[in-house]
């Protein structure tokens, strides 16, 4: 861990035991602690007051957002999440690792990303995205470039998040 981590939050929906989504968070959040620059926040919107989601988000530095998809798109939950924040997106990275049936959630990911491009967030490229055959019983991914690719997009995410960081201590962001 570097002196100063990157904070992370890992907003997640729901991590109700037995959920598909509870398996994802669970690794990705523990793929995010083996990673030596980031310092990780967990944010279950399941339990989380949105009141509260502001100042969380303005804590972090970087942000991955854990979803499903439904209807190919992401959960309405989601959406009012995401709209009771507005200032604290701002000039931050943002990741998705997505889930659902045969998609694997892309879909939402894709809409994910043109609401964040409004939001002034820093999309990344890369995303991770899973149906319930990609994960074993006890919670590990099947593929066995599946944790290289978390570290890759964790890679990814702290590349943007170090100038974004010196960047907004340094200037305003100008919106
Ligand atoms: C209302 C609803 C709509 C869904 N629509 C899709 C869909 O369009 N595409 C897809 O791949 N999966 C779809 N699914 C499957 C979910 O993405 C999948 O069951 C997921 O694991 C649910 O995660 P959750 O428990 O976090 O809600 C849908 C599920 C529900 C309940």
């Amino acid at each position: 861990m570097t002196v100063h981590p990157l904070r992370l939050a890992v907003l997640t929906r729901n991590l109700e035991p037995g959920r598909f989504g509870t398996t994802v968070t669970h690794w990705f959040a523990s793929a995010a602690d083996q990673h030596d620059e980031f310092k990780c926040d967990l944010i279950d919107l399941g339990r989380i007051d949105l009141v509260d989601l502001p100042a969380r988000i303005a804590e972090a530095d970087a942000i991955v957002i854990v979803t499903a998809e439904y209807n190919h798109a992401y959960p309405g939950d989601l959406k009012t999440a995401i709209d009771a924040v507005r200032h604290p997106w701002f000039a931050k990275p943002v990741a998705f690792v997505v889930y659902g049936g045969r998609s694997r959630g892309l879909r939402a990911a894709e809409q994910l990303r043109l609401v964040f491009g409004e939001l002034h967030a820093v999309p990344i490229r890369d995303t991770l995205a899973f149906s319930e055959t990609d994960f074993t019983e006890t919670g590990h991914p099947v593929d066995p470039t599946t944790d290289p690719a978390a570290q890759a997009l964790l890679t990814q995410l702290a590349w943007w998040s170090r100038p974004l960081r010196e960047a907004r201590a340094s200037t305003p962001y100008p919106g």
